[in-house]
This record gives structure tokens, sequence and C-alpha cells, in this order.
């Protein structure tokens, strides 16, 4: 009797425990698996997708010879598409390890202490794979890029612009940077047509203002330089080109922002404009500096024009080169005194 009564009690609680395990399995497959493998998930962000178990990925765990490996249902990153719209990972340009399916190169499929599973946060989680020197240790370091804010302007998976930008350029720097002073009315040919980092590392540089490489030696990748290396220098050159041309955009001409003779006069040769310059005899107000101003038969106001380059208006670098000269005063044209100068343009001196 006592044998009996025990012997029941032995069924029922080994059909508890088979209900249980059964049901258990059924319900909650993950905890049976986690019996063995307790490091899977305990992290503070899990995958959602464990919790519709772990064959959701799983499917043939413990097999010899597993159709893929880990026993995975298919390869990555199909498997990950299986749940996870591709769209976002198959813009024109995908990043490399996307491409190759290396989504765990950034992510843990199980659980992560970082948000969106992944192994770490960017920068840091970018530096794993590009070297770290590329983005610090150089005099100026670009501030978002300083701030670890890579996503600011690029993306992750795929991107429909080139370098996995958010925008193309240059309405990405537009984001952050005043647009305004880019489009004055006259705008240099290279920032009009977006290209900014034909002057400017997005990253860092030892050259002031993120320059690619320093003034004047950043124009002349696209100025000739001969104009700017005769043997004698304009003293202005030598402090950068940026003292007189704005190199995006300005209201004048040639990235001025003053007409030449404006320029001249009020940022360093005032005193040429107090006295008469280039004096014939005592007593006259000295030569004329700027073309005066004419009405055309059409009665438009025009400048007289420099009578040696008829599609330039008459001014101070009629007479003098602003860059450089192989001779004194820099002289444009060839005079080893004022009076040799003068016969370019009175034939009848
Ligand atoms: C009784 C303990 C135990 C249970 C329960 C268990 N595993 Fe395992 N599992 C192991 C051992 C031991 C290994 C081999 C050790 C290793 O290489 O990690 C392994 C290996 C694996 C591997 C790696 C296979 C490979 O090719 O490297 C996967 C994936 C896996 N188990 C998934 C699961 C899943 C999913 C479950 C639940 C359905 C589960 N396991 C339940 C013990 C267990
Ligand atoms: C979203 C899909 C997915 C789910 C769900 C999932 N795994 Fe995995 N698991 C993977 C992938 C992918 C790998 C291969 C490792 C890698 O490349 O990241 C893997 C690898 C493993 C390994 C091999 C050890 C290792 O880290 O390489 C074990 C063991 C494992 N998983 C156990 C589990 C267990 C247990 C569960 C449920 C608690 C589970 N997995 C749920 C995708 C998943
Ligand atoms: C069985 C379906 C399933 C599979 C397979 C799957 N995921 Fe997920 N994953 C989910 C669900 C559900 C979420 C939560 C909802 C969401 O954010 O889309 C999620 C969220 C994520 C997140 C964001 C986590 C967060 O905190 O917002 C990442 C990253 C992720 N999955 C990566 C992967 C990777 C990598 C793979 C392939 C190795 C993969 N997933 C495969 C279902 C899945
Ligand atoms: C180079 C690193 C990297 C690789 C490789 C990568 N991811 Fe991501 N993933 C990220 C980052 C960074 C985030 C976004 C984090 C955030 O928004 O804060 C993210 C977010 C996600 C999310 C959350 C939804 C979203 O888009 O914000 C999913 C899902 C995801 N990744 C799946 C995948 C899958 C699937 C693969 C492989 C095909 C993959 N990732 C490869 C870095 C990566
Ligand atoms: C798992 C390795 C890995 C990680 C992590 C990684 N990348 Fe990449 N990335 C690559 C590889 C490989 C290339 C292609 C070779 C190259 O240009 O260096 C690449 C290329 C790029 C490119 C150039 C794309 C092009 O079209 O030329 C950008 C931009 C980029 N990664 C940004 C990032 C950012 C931002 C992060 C962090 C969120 C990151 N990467 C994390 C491996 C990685
Ligand atoms: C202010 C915007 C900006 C930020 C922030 C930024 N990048 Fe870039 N990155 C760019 C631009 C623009 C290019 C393309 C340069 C070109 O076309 O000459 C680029 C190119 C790249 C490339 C391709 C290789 C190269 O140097 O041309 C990689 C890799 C890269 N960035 C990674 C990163 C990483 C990692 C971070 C964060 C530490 C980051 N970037 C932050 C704008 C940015
Ligand atoms: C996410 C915001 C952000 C984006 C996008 C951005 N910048 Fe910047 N940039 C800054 C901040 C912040 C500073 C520092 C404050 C300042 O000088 O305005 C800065 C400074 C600069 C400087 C001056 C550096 C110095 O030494 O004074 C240059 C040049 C520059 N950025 C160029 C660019 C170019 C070119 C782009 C587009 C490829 C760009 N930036 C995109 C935020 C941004
Ligand atoms: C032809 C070369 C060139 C191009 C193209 C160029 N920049 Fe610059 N940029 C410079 C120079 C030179 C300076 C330094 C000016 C100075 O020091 O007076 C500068 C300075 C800057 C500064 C610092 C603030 C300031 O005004 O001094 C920012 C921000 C900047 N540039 C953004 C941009 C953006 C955005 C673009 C594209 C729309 C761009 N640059 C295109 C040459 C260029
Ligand atoms: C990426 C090439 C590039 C760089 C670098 C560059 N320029 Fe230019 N620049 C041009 C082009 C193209 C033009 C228009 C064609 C021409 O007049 O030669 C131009 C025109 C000019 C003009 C005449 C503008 C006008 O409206 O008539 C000036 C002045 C000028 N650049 C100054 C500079 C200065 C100063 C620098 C250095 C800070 C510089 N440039 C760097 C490409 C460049
Ligand atoms: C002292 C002021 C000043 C400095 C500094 C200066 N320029 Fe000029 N630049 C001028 C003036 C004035 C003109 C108009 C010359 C003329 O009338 O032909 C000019 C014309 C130009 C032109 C147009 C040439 C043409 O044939 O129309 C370019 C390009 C140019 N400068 C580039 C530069 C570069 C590059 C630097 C630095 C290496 C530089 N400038 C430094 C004043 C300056
Ligand atoms: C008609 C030709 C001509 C024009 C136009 C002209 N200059 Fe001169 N400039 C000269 C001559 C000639 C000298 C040498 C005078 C002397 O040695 O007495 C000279 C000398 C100079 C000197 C050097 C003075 C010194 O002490 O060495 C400066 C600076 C100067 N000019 C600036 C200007 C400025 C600024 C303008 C426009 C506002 C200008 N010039 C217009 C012909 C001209
Ligand atoms: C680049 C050409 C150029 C050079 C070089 C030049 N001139 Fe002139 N000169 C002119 C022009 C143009 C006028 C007429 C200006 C006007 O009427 O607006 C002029 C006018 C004059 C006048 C008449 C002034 C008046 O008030 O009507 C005298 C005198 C004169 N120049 C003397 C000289 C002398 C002396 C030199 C040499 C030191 C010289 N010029 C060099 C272009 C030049």
């Amino acid at each position: 009797m006592i044998q009996k009564t025990y012997r029941k009690k032995k069924v029922v609680v080994f059909l508890a425990v088979v209900i249980i395990f059964l049901y258990a399995g059924y319900a909650y497959p993950q905890t049976d698996c986690a019996k063995c493998h307790k490091q899977i998930a305990v992290k503070k962000v899990v995958h959602a997708a464990i919790q519709t178990g772990c064959e959701s990925c799983h499917t043939e765990p413990h097999q010899k010879k597993p159709k893929f490996p880990k026993g995975l249902s298919s390869d990555i990153p199909d498997l990950c598409y299986g749940c996870h719209d591709k769209t976002g990972f198959s813009k024109k340009n995908i990043h490399a390890p996307v491409a190759g399916g290396m989504c765990s190169g950034c992510h843990d499929s199980h659980s992560t202490d970082n948000a969106k599973l992944l192994i770490s946060e960017p920068p840091e989680l970018c530096f794993t794979c590009h070297d770290k020197t590329g983005f610090s240790g150089k005099k100026v370091v670009h501030a978002p890029v300083m701030g670890g804010m890579c996503s600011s302007c690029h993306t992750h998976h795929s991107s429909e612009n080139e370098k996995l930008l958010t925008a193309q350029q240059p309405g990405l720097c537009f984001t952050c940077h005043d647009k305004s002073k880019f489009e004055n009315k006259i705008i240099h040919a290279p920032v009009g047509s977006g290209m900014c980092t034909s002057c400017h590392s997005p990253h860092q540089s030892d050259n002031d203002k993120l320059l690619i490489s320093a003034q004047p030696d950043i124009c002349y990748n696209c100025h000739d330089k001969t104009d700017f290396t005769k043997k004698n220098v304009h003293a202005a050159v030598m402090m950068g080109c940026t003292e007189c041309h704005n190199p995006h955009s300005n209201k004048q001409k040639l990235l001025f922002e003053k007409s030449i003779n404006g320029l001249c006069l009020l940022k360093c040769h005032a005193y040429v404009s107090k006295a008469p310059h280039v004096l014939f005899t005592a007593g006259t107000k000295g030569h004329p500096l700027r073309g005066k101003r004419v009405k055309t038969s059409g009665g438009k106001i025009e400048i007289d024009r420099d009578p040696l380059r008829p599609d330039k208006e008459f001014s101070c670098s009629s007479c003098h080169n602003p860059h450089s000269s192989d001779y004194v005063k820099l002289f444009r044209y060839k005079a080893d005194s004022a009076y040799e100068l003068c016969s370019h343009c009175h034939k009848d001196f």
C-alpha cells in the first residue's frame, strides 16, 4: 500500500516533470540552451530575436556537419535579412564589412553592454578597423571628429553618396557651417562646384583651418605659380593669398571685398592717396590712380580701361603687379626706374 502510493506519486512527479520540461522546451527553448550556454545573453542589451528562441537562428545546433557554421539556418548576412529589411544595407555604396557579411565586426548577435548591440561605441568601434592616427594627433582636429561624431557625416551600413556620406558636399558642410558666407556674388569655382575637400581635410590637418596644404601652396595646386615667384615677391603674398582674396566667395570681382584700389588703399597703402602719387612736375596732382567714370553712348557708366589690358579697368595693378615682379617697385612692365615705366603707356614720353 505504502509502496503503491509511493509508485503513484513517482509517476505523477515524473509526468509533471515531463510536462514542465516539454512546456518549457516549447515556450522557452532558450532556458534549456542557457543551462549550458550561460554566457550567451547576459549583457545589458539583449537581441530581441533571443526571445523568439535560440532556434530562430540556430536550427541545427550540435550537428556534426551543419549546413552553415554554428548550426545557423543560413549564412550571415542572409540570416539577418530574414528579419531585418535589406534596403538599408544595399544602397549604392556599401560599407566593406556590410558587403562582406561581417555584421559581427560591429554587432554581437546575442547581447552587449552598448545600445544597438554594438560591440563598442563609435568612434572606438570605427577604430577597430580604421587607423586611429588618421583622426587624431595633428595640429587641427575638426570639432565633430574630435567629439567622435563620425555619424554626423557618415552612415554605417550603406549610402547613396560616396564615402558613405550622409549628404553630398557642400550640403554636408552646410548642415553646420553658415551657407551664406559661401554664396556671395562672386563664387570661387571649386566652392561653386562643392569641392570643399579640394582644400580642406574633413578630419584633421597640420595646417591652420584644416587646409590640405599651407598657403600659398594650397593655391598652387590649381593656379600657375609663375606669377607669384618672380624676383620681388609682394610682402602681402607671403602673408597669405587670403590677405586679399576670399577663398570662398565675395562681393567683388576676383573675390575681393572692395575694388582693387579700395583694397590697396584701405588695407595697407593709405598714404598713396594722401599725397600725389608719381609726381611728374612739382605742383601737379600726381598720376590718376583709377580710370575715370565715363558715360557710354548707351547711357551706362563705365570705368576707363587699362590701355595695355583693355579687358581690365585702369587701377593700381595697371602699373604694379600685386603678386610679384622682376622689376623694382613691383612694376608690371620692364623698368629700372619710374621714368622707364611711363613709355609703356605713353609712347610719346
Ligand atoms: C547539455 C549542455 C548543452 C545544451 C543544453 C546545449 N548546448 Fe550547445 N553546446 C554545448 C557544448 C558542450 C558545446 C560545444 C562547446 C563549444 O564548442 O562551445 C555546444 C556548442 C554549441 C554551439 C556551437 C557550435 C559550433 O559549431 O561551434 C551552438 C551554436 C550551440 N551549442 C547552440 C545551442 C542551442 C541553440 C541550444 C539549445 C537548443 C544548445 N546549444 C543547448 C552544450 C550544450
Ligand atoms: C539572431 C540570431 C541568433 C540567435 C537568436 C542566437 N544566436 Fe547564437 N549565434 C548567432 C551567430 C550569428 C553566431 C556566430 C557567431 C558570430 O559570428 O557572431 C552565433 C554563435 C553561437 C555560439 C557559438 C559561440 C560563439 O559565440 O561563437 C553559441 C554557443 C550560440 N550562438 C548559442 C546561442 C544560444 C544558446 C542562443 C539562445 C539563447 C543563441 N545562440 C541565439 C546568432 C544567433
Ligand atoms: C528572428 C528574427 C531576427 C533575426 C534573424 C535577426 N534579428 Fe536583429 N532584431 C530582431 C528584432 C525583432 C529586433 C528588435 C526590433 C528592431 O529593432 O527591429 C532586432 C534588433 C536588432 C538590432 C538593434 C538592437 C537595438 O537595441 O535596437 C540589431 C543591431 C540587430 N537586430 C542585428 C541583427 C544582426 C546582425 C542579425 C544577424 C546576425 C540579426 N539582427 C538577425 C530580430 C531578428
Ligand atoms: C561598421 C560597423 C557596422 C557593421 C559592419 C554593421 N552595422 Fe549595423 N549598426 C551599426 C551602427 C553604428 C548602428 C547604429 C547605432 C545608432 O544608431 O546609434 C547600427 C544599427 C543597426 C541596426 C538597428 C537599426 C538601425 O539601422 O539603426 C540593425 C538592425 C543593424 N545595425 C543590423 C546590421 C546588420 C544586419 C549588419 C550586417 C549586414 C550590420 N548591422 C553591420 C554599425 C554596423
Ligand atoms: C569591421 C571593420 C570595420 C569597422 C568596424 C568600420 N569599418 Fe569602415 N571600412 C572598413 C573597410 C574594410 C573599408 C574599405 C577599405 C578602406 O577604405 O579602408 C571601410 C571603408 C570605410 C569608408 C570609406 C567608404 C568608401 O566608399 O570609400 C568610410 C567612410 C568608413 N569605412 C567609415 C566607417 C565608420 C564611420 C565606422 C564606425 C561607425 C567604420 N567605418 C567602422 C572596415 C570597417
Ligand atoms: C565633418 C564630416 C566628417 C566627419 C565628422 C567624419 N568624416 Fe570621414 N570623411 C568625410 C568626408 C567628406 C570624406 C571624403 C573625403 C574626400 O572625398 O576626400 C571622409 C572620408 C572618410 C573615410 C575614407 C578614407 C578617406 O580618408 O578618404 C573614412 C574611412 C572615414 N572618413 C572615416 C571616418 C571616421 C572613422 C570618423 C569618426 C572618427 C569620420 N570619418 C568623421 C567627412 C567626415
Ligand atoms: C557636425 C557639424 C559639422 C559639419 C557637418 C562640418 N563641420 Fe566644419 N566645423 C564644425 C565645428 C563645430 C567647427 C569649429 C567651430 C567653428 O570654427 O565654426 C568646425 C570648423 C571647421 C573649420 C575651421 C577649422 C579651424 O581650424 O578653425 C573648417 C575649415 C571646417 N570646419 C570645414 C568643414 C568642411 C569642409 C565640412 C564639410 C566637409 C565641414 N566643416 C562640416 C562642425 C562641422
Ligand atoms: C580654394 C580652396 C578652398 C575651398 C575650395 C574651400 N575653402 Fe574653406 N578655406 C580656405 C582657406 C584658405 C581658408 C582660411 C582663410 C583664412 O585663414 O583667412 C578657409 C577657411 C574655412 C573655414 C574657417 C572659417 C573661415 O571662414 O575662416 C571654414 C569653416 C571653411 N573654410 C569651410 C569651407 C567649406 C564648407 C567649403 C566648401 C563649401 C570650403 N571651405 C571650400 C580655402 C578653401
Ligand atoms: C581646386 C582648384 C583650386 C584651388 C585649390 C584654388 N583655386 Fe582659385 N580658381 C580655381 C578655378 C577653376 C578658377 C576659375 C578659372 C580661372 O579663373 O582660372 C579660380 C579662380 C580664382 C580667382 C579669380 C576669381 C574670379 O572670379 O575671377 C582667384 C582670385 C582665385 N582663384 C584665388 C585663389 C586663391 C587665393 C587660392 C588659394 C587660397 C585658390 N584660388 C585656390 C581653382 C582653384
Ligand atoms: C596684395 C593683394 C593680393 C594678394 C596677397 C594676392 N593677390 Fe591675387 N590678385 C590681386 C589683384 C589686385 C589682382 C588683379 C590683378 C590684375 O589686375 O590683373 C589679383 C588677381 C589674381 C588672380 C586672377 C588672375 C588673372 O589673371 O585674372 C588670381 C588667380 C590670383 N590673384 C590668385 C592669387 C593667389 C594664388 C595668391 C597667393 C599666392 C594671391 N592671388 C595673392 C591681389 C592680391
Ligand atoms: C601710373 C602708374 C601707377 C599707378 C596707377 C600706381 N602707381 Fe604706385 N608707383 C608708381 C611708380 C612709378 C612708383 C615709383 C615712384 C617713385 O619711385 O617715386 C610707384 C610706387 C609705389 C609704391 C612704393 C612707394 C615707395 O616708397 O617705394 C607703392 C606702395 C605704390 N606705388 C602703391 C600704389 C597703389 C596702392 C596704387 C593704387 C592706389 C598705385 N601705386 C598706383 C606707379 C603707379
Ligand atoms: C599702365 C599705363 C600707364 C603707365 C605705365 C603710365 N601712365 Fe600716365 N596715364 C595713363 C592713363 C590711362 C592716363 C589717363 C588717365 C585718365 O585720364 O583717367 C594717364 C595719364 C597721364 C597724365 C595726364 C594726367 C592728367 O591728369 O590728365 C600724365 C601727365 C601721365 N599719365 C604721366 C605718366 C608718367 C610720368 C608715367 C611714368 C611715371 C606714367 N604716366 C605711366 C596710363 C599710364
